[in-house]
């Protein structure tokens, strides 16, 4: 009996290509604890590193006693400052351009602080050690206010650079704390549109102090052999070849004999793109000890001292027409670093991409100047899902056009509306310089206006003020709306690099194996984010090899071709194309032998999802499969035996996804509580690869959102005590307490992607924020209220309703 022969249709279902919610690959070794972690990986011999850390903010270190540590049982050195002298060690250059101690020297410069390191034959033995580490210190005065670092009788904080005529190449420092000024935009043009506005509203927007906190700390284990001279190193990093190449500068070891290996991972969120003290410390004491030496670090370390994120102050300012349509934008930020320089950043935008401010609107007049400061707080500067301050420009735009659109008497969804980029407008240069791929921004929000039922909502709200007002309810309710444009897939390499060395291309590798199954290596790096699922569909609909078949390999850079890594939501927008265009050529090569086999030119073949047929002649045909065996047996004459491609992929621009998010708030005045009533966020990523991951990629980043917006602060006393570095502090929200999210897109594919694809794993949470704090922000504007600072815990908020005489 003759199968029936599968349907177009059928055949394209088999491969789960691009378009399909195909399920993740990952979650059944993920869900039965069978991934393989750095704290896995158990190598024989191996040892245990600590850190001693500092319990002050800005202190001289006067004296370490390192003998009762060696005494301890177990514990094999204590390394400090002193030892990593001789070595050149004792600073590292950081992304930013900066230095950063690797432990600390002289000074400790922030709470917790690397101070010594514990080597020993366990864990436990080695916190034991570290704890009978003695230090003396001379407590010093602590620079904690970004907006004192640059008094002239402020502290010095970093005494190595107080004399430095620039850090990280980014121009003249007005003051010992001052790290750089960036500006962006034309001055003048700004200046001119406020002194000739009808309208302009100030305020001061602070995204605060947080933290990414990762569910895997970082961590790592460096395994250098002595006999080989080879250094092999396991860690949680998400741009495994950048942590290769700046080992390579930094060390004796020539690269080839450099391997890092990055395993599963739990969750980066750019908390590890950088290099940690931690790292550097395990390889030092591999070195020494001659055995392999593993760092984990705990959950206070990681939160208190592996970087912070955010930590921006922004004085917005907006210029506009009596009937709300914007002229001008101008910002001035302060920009808290801590102790080190140490953000990630490309290196002609220590501000990021913060120029992304002007967002979906069309305004023709800008300026931003951001100033960076030193402060004795942790050093980091990561862009927590986020290209790098995108986060930070978008949240300033968002409340400052709200508090436009009270000012006016306008509504919110009216006022964004009225100024938005048209789609005629595309491909759209802003006044910043940036060009905007495609977009319709004004049938995302009025989708989403109809979808939450808008204009009903805006009348319940004004009916409950009036119901507030005559004393019938003590609850208020707020709408946030938030239209947002994003910049990621860093980036064309002209205009973004690293270290100022590389550029940030990404890479693909395929092989089609003789039985037409194959294997794709990349140099980006999944932390959570389904590449092995997501790529395989990319090159399943390219090549026609279902995506069952292909193996996706990342993160050995001795296998992986090499990339930037995955941060910033590049890996679709770089990543994938390289994996897209990598496909093509290896379909241009089978187009070859195929040809060959059916005896025909290859014009007169055309491709139907896994097989190229002759032209008016579809029964003759060869499928991906046969070409595969044939690519290793029988290849025309003057074509090299194998089916491989490599494909280094420089974008030309960015991609540009957006989204509208609307979220409903009920507020009670007498507690400050919130409640999150309703949540909807529609994402335009372009051609949407795996819509199943898409809306996981929204959930996780919308709870992150939400976090940061209503509870996370990673804090500072006057003393420079970190308050809120444990999780009985810090909030992370659990299913409890995050709200029900309503998921929904539009398609607009990007012009020059291969498959128009866009990123989206950052959107959620730079959109996310705004709708959150403008929903809060705007239960109050009826009752006089026009702007609070973020998180929006209960005590803030009934702080608020206190202030605006609403509670007694
Ligand atoms: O760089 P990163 O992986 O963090 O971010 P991304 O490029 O935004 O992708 C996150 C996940 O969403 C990946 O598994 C992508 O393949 C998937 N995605 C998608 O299915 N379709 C898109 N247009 C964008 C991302």
């Amino acid at each position: 009996m003759n199968a029936k022969a599968a349907s177009k249709k059928e055949r394209e279902d088999a491969l789960e290509g691009i378009g399909c919610s195909r399920k993740r690959v990952e979650d059944p070794r993920f869900t039965q604890g069978k991934g393989n972690y750095v704290d896995d990986i158990k190598l024989p011999g191996m040892l245990h590193g600590d850190f001693v850390r500092s319990p002050y903010g800005h202190a001289r270190i006067k004296s370490i006693n390192k003998e009762a540590a060696l005494a301890t049982p177990g514990v094999l050195a204590v390394l400090t400052a002193e030892d990593l002298i001789p070595l050149n060690l004792h600073y590292m250059p950081t992304l930013a351009g900066d230095v950063q101690a690797v432990l600390a020297h002289e000074k400790v410069l922030f709470q917790n602080q690397e101070v010594a390191f514990v080597v020993a034959e366990d864990r436990y033995s080695a916190a034991d050690g570290a704890e009978l580490v003695e230090v003396e210190y001379e407590e010093l005065d602590p620079v904690v206010n970004p907006f004192h670092a640059m008094d002239k009788d402020a502290t010095i904080v970093r005494e190595d650079v107080k004399d430095a005529k620039e850090i990280g190449g980014h121009g003249p420092r007005k003051h010992p704390n001052h790290i750089w000024n960036w500006q962006a935009g034309d001055k003048d043009a700004a200046d001119k549109a406020f002194k000739e506005a009808e309208v302009t509203v100030e305020e001061m927007v602070s995204y605060q102090r947080c933290h990414a906190s990762p569910m895997e700390t970082a961590c790592c284990v460096a395994d250098f052999d002595k006999i080989n001279g080879e250094l092999t190193v396991h860690g949680t990093f998400q741009a495994p070849h950048v942590v290769r190449t700046v080992a390579a500068l930094i060390s004796p070891l020539p690269e080839h004999k450099i391997r890092i290996i990055s395993p599963d991972i739990g969750g980066g969120f750019g908390n590890k793109v950088g290099v940690y003290p931690g790292y550097i410390m395990a390889i030092v004491a591999s070195i020494v000890t001659g055995v392999p030496v593993k760092w984990v670090e705990d959950r206070i370390e990681n939160l208190s001292a592996t970087a912070f994120a955010r930590d921006y102050h922004m004085t917005g300012e907006l210029a506009a027409t009596k009937d709300g349509k914007i002229t001008g934008l101008r910002a001035n930020v302060i920009a808290d670093h801590g102790a080190f320089d140490a953000c990630v950043s490309a290196s002609k935008f220590p501000a990021g991409l913060f120029m992304i401010v002007s967002n979906s609107y069309d305004i023709p007049a800008a300026h931003v100047s951001v100033d960076g400061v030193y402060t004795n707080k942790a050093p980091g500067g990561v862009a927590y899902r986020c290209s790098l301050r995108v986060t930070e420009a978008i949240y300033m735009m968002e409340r400052m056009i709200d508090i436009l659109a009270q000012k006016l008497d306008m509504d919110p969804a009216e006022i964004r509306l009225k100024n938005m980029i048209t789609p005629a407008q595309f491909p759209y240069t802003t006044t910043f310089g940036l060009q905007y791929d495609s977009g319709d921004y004004p049938a995302a929000l009025k989708k989403a206006m109809k979808a939450v039922g808008y204009d009903d909502l805006r009348k319940e709200q004004a009916q409950r003020v009036e119901d507030f007002k005559a004393g019938k309810t003590r609850e208020l309710m707020g709408i946030g709306v938030s239209t947002f444009t994003e910049i990621v897939g860093a980036g064309p390499s002209r205009v973004c690099d690293l270290i100022g060395l590389v550029g940030t291309f990404d890479s693909c590798e395929v092989r089609v194996h003789p039985t037409g199954a194959a294997i794709a290596r990349f140099g980006t790096k999944s932390q959570g984010q389904a590449h092995e699922t997501t790529y395989a569909q990319i090159l399943s609909s390219e090549i026609g090899i279902p995506a069952s078949d292909i193996l996706i390999e990342e993160g050995d850079t001795d296998t992986a071709p090499y990339g930037m890594g995955t941060w910033g939501s590049r890996s679709t927008p770089v990543g994938g194309a390289a994996c897209a265009n990598a496909g093509r050529k290896i379909k241009a090569k089978a187009q070859k032998i195929a040809a060959h086999l059916l005896e025909v030119s290859e014009d007169d073949l055309e491709w139907d999802v896994d097989t190229f047929r002759v032209k008016g002649a579809p029964s003759k045909a060869k499928t991906m499969k046969e070409i595969a065996l044939a690519s290793y047996s029988n290849v025309p004459e003057g074509l090299e035996m194998g089916l491989e491609a490599v494909e280094y992929y420089d974008p030309p621009n960015f991609t540009f996804p957006y989204g509208a998010y609307i979220c409903v708030v009920d507020v009670d005045v007498d507690t400050g509580e919130t409640k999150i009533r309703k949540f909807y966020a529609l994402d335009d990523c372009g051609t949407r690869i795996n819509p199943m991951i898409i809306e996981g990629q929204v959930h996780g980043g919308l709870a992150e959102a939400f976090g940061i917006s209503m509870g996370q602060i990673i804090d500072y006393d006057e003393a420079g005590n970190v308050v809120g570095a444990s999780f009985m502090d810090y909030f992370i929200p659990t299913a409890v307490e995050t709200p029900e999210w309503t998921t929904d897109h539009t398609v607009t594919p990007c012009p020059h992607h291969p498959i128009g694809a866009k990123g989206v794993g950052e959107s959620p949470n730079v959109g996310g924020v705004p709708a959150f704090s403008n929903a809060v922000n705007d239960a109050f504007t009826a009752l006089g209220g026009v702007h609070t600072q973020m998180p929006h815990t209960a005590p803030r908020v009934w702080e608020h309703a206190k202030e605006l005489g609403l509670v007694a």
